[in-house]
């Protein structure tokens, strides 16, 4: 399955030869691929506060750009090309989620979210290039890419979304249903809709360096317990009453050198990190929780299921969810680390004791017992 979604290429083969590194065109990468949503479906989930939702058009030989939710009538008579993408659709949607784990031969860590896009004939978030790797996947209708590799990043001033100021493409493909086009960083790349067209992008996540010392040093700040105080029992006369000691500026550099961190900070703070949920989206704990027996019943039954929107990581012995860290009994670790793996255990891998450490997580809406099957 993964060397047709590769165009025959096994997943070791593509990493070496194309991610990060050049783009991949795919043709039938999901053969008979229906999409996930139809319009009307995304279009609601773009009217959904929950959700993270952009409209783009361009009027007048300008980009526009609106931020949702919108309106039902946001997306009537409307005169020009547009466009909505709907960011983290497999947050909201199973099918969404079950699309994006086909990528999992890419480490959960790298992953960032299904985008979905709707546009018009014509329409099309103009030439632009992204900061991450990205799989371009063809929904319903066709979209034409344009691709370049252009050392030329300037992008149109004042506009409101990123429009390369001189794209200049070397291919072109029209991608139908189930094609798909894998692009790595910083590739210009335009995409037009030739009919009502949607496309799923799936993305990935490479922080920039700024960002993850910014994150780092509010994670020491957090974790951070240093003794002592700052004292100065052989303090000189003072001359300049207004002048900062040089003895208290050796002293405080002492103090801030105790400031350590080794890998396994690190691994603690990349783990709630890349595990933290994005700043809109909330868990819902259940509204009549079932009893810790029925639980348990429920879960030996039918297994167990993550949330969509949570998120779950681990190293050794640590497991990193949803931005905190558990220490859990050794007992449990490698079915919680199945769990992270595949987002969901089997009745016949849970027993009385695991299901007492999920209830806490069940309580939280970080999971529950799986819908239906006895098994799977
Ligand atoms: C789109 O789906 O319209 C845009 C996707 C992209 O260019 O990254
Ligand atoms: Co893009």
């Amino acid at each position: 399955m993964i060397q047709t979604l590769l165009g025959g290429l096994s997943a070791r083969d593509f990493l070496a030869q194309y991610w990060q590194k050049k783009p991949l065109l795919v043709r039938g990468a999901i053969p008979d691929f229906q999409g996930v949503f139809d319009r009307a479906s995304l279009l609601d989930l773009a009217c959904d506060e929950d959700v993270e939702s952009r409209m783009v058009w361009h009027q007048n030989d300008a980009w526009q750009l609106a931020r949702g939710p919108f309106r039902p009538s946001d997306f009537k008579r409307r005169r020009d090309a547009w466009s909505v993408l709907v960011s983290g659709a497999n947050l909201m949607s199973e099918p969404a989620d079950a699309l994006l784990r086909r990528f999992s031969f890419i480490p959960q860590a790298r992953l960032d979210d299904l985008m979905v896009s709707y546009a018009t004939p014509g329409g099309g978030v103009g030439p632009h290039f992204d900061s991450y790797d990205v799989f371009l996947l063809q929904g319903a209708g066709v979209r034409r890419w344009q691709i370049g590799k252009q050392r030329d990043l300037s992008l149109i001033e004042g506009a409101p979304l990123r429009i390369l100021r001189d794209f200049r493409p070397s291919h072109e493909w029209d991608l139908q249903p189930g094609d798909m086009l894998y692009l790595p960083p910083r590739y210009a790349h335009n995409g037009i809709a030739l009919s009502d067209c949607m496309t799923y992008s799936i993305g990935f996540r490479a922080p920039a360096t700024q960002e993850l010392a910014e994150g780092f040093l509010s994670f020491l700040q957090e974790e951070l317990e240093l003794k002592g105080r700052y004292a100065d029992p052989d303090l000189k006369l003072a001359r300049h009453p207004a002048a900062l000691p040089e003895d208290m500026i050796d002293q405080v550099s002492e103090m801030l050198a105790r400031i350590r961190w080794g890998r396994a900070d690190v691994a603690r703070f990349l783990g709630r990190y890349l595990s933290e949920p994005k700043a809109h989206v909330f868990f819902d704990p259940p509204e009549r929780p079932l009893t810790e027996k029925a639980f348990v019943t429920a879960c030996t039954r039918r297994g167990f299921a993550l949330d969509l929107k949570t998120q779950l990581l681990f190293r050794g012995k640590q497991l990193y969810l949803n931005g905190e860290v558990e220490d859990p009994p050794s007992s449990l670790l490698k079915r919680l680390q199945k769990l992270a793996d595949l987002r969901c255990l089997a009745g016949s891998d849970l027993d009385p004791e695991i299901c007492s450490y999920l209830f806490v997580w069940y309580n939280a809406g970080f999971g529950m017992p799986s819908k239906g099957g006895k098994d799977f």
